[in-house]
């Protein structure tokens, strides 16, 4: 069976990740410093032999003893907040901990997958976005931090496969919910869950009517999985083509929720995407993918995972 190693994996995407891999047999090392991530989210795979963590940033030389046939590199901070907090560590591990993960890749021979993003479009002029689509992004602004890591990310990653040869795939995930995600991370649906669920106003940036296309966890790995099982290269972009706007999943949250909180409109952050929404054509195509999840069904397992997890 394949072994690879997976950073990033205390994440919320990555946790999901490694479980998919040690439930399919796969041998899986993990890597993470923690720096928003949370050992909690792999306790379900301490008892499994075929799972290991190793704490480690992977900007630092990266140490892996034995055979590896993929690298997955899921290391980054994802959210807003986070990287507005981390400017500095999102472009390092974009970077550097890119050009570590690829140079393991390379020693060993392994197949690199890089989570890659549709903040690569940035605020896109093109609507929906397909993956020939070259984006939109600021890199100046305090977003450019991500986006820009993620662009150099992809063109590391390119520059490997031409120079050394190395099976690189590259993935643009789309935003993805789903349990596990934290409270306080600041993205629209734990930050709706938690206001709901708590009975606080749920605060909407500007009047709401910006758009976002949100896909379940599960819909979200098992893209990933076909993909690294697939001879497609990429970019693919993974997510789900439903757009909703910013308002009408606040008020989705409420309904589902069964809160009679009201919806409070605030500042809009710099740079906020107006419009987001993923052409998935190229997965439905090749990989026969495509989001199984109702925005409504994700959301109330969300929701039930949230109330256990955070109340
Ligand atoms: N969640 C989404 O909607 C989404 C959308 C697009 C892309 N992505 C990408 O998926 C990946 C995971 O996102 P997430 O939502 O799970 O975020 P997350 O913050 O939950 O997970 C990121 C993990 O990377 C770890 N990390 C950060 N810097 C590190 C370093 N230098 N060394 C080792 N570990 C480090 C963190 O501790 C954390 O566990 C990221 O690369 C992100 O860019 C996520």
């Amino acid at each position: 069976m394949p072994r690879a190693i997976v950073t990033g994996a205390a994440g919320f995407l990555g946790s999901h990740l490694c479980t998919k891999l040690v439930s399919n047999g796969w041998d899986v090392v993990g890597y993470d410093n923690l720096l928003t991530g949370d050992m909690d989210n792999l306790v379900h795979l301490e008892r499994q032999e075929r799972f290991s963590f190793v704490r480690h940033d992977v900007t630092e030389y990266i140490n892996v003893d034995g055979d590896v046939d993929w690298v997955l590199h899921w290391a980054s901070p994802a959210s807003p907040i986070d990287y507005l907090q981390f400017p500095i560590q999102t472009m390092k591990v974009g970077s550097l901990g890119t050009w570590r993960a690829l140079g393991v890749a390379k020693d060993k021979g392994a197949g690199f997958v890089l989570a890659s993003t549709s903040e690569v479009y940035g605020d896109p002029q093109v609507h929906p976005q397909p993956e020939s689509y070259w984006g939109h992004v600021n890199p100046v602004g305090p977003r450019g931090v991500y986006d820009e890591a993620k662009r150099y990310a992809e063109a590391l990653s390119m520059a490997y496969q031409r120079q050394h040869g190395v099976r690189v795939k590259l993935v643009r995930i789309f935003n993805t919910y789903g349990p596990r995600m934290r409270r306080q991370d600041g993205r629209a649906v734990p930050t709706f869950m938690d206001q709901a669920l708590g009975g606080l106003p749920l605060t909407v940036h500007g009047d709401g009517s910006q758009t976002r296309s949100l896909c379940y966890v599960d819909d979200l790995i098992e893209g990933i999985w076909r993909f690294v099982n697939s001879d497609l290269t990429g970019p693919v972009n993974i997510g789900n083509p439903r757009e909703i706007s910013v308002r009408e999943l606040a008020e989705m949250v409420a309904r589902i929720a069964n809160s009679d909180s009201e919806v409070v409109f605030g500042e809009r952050p710099i740079d906020d995407p107006e419009v987001r929404c993923p052409d998935i054509s190229l997965a439905q195509n090749k990989l026969g993918w495509e989001p199984q999840v109702a925005l409504e069904n994700g959301l109330a397992r969300t929701i039930d995972w949230a109330r256990s997890a955070w109340f």
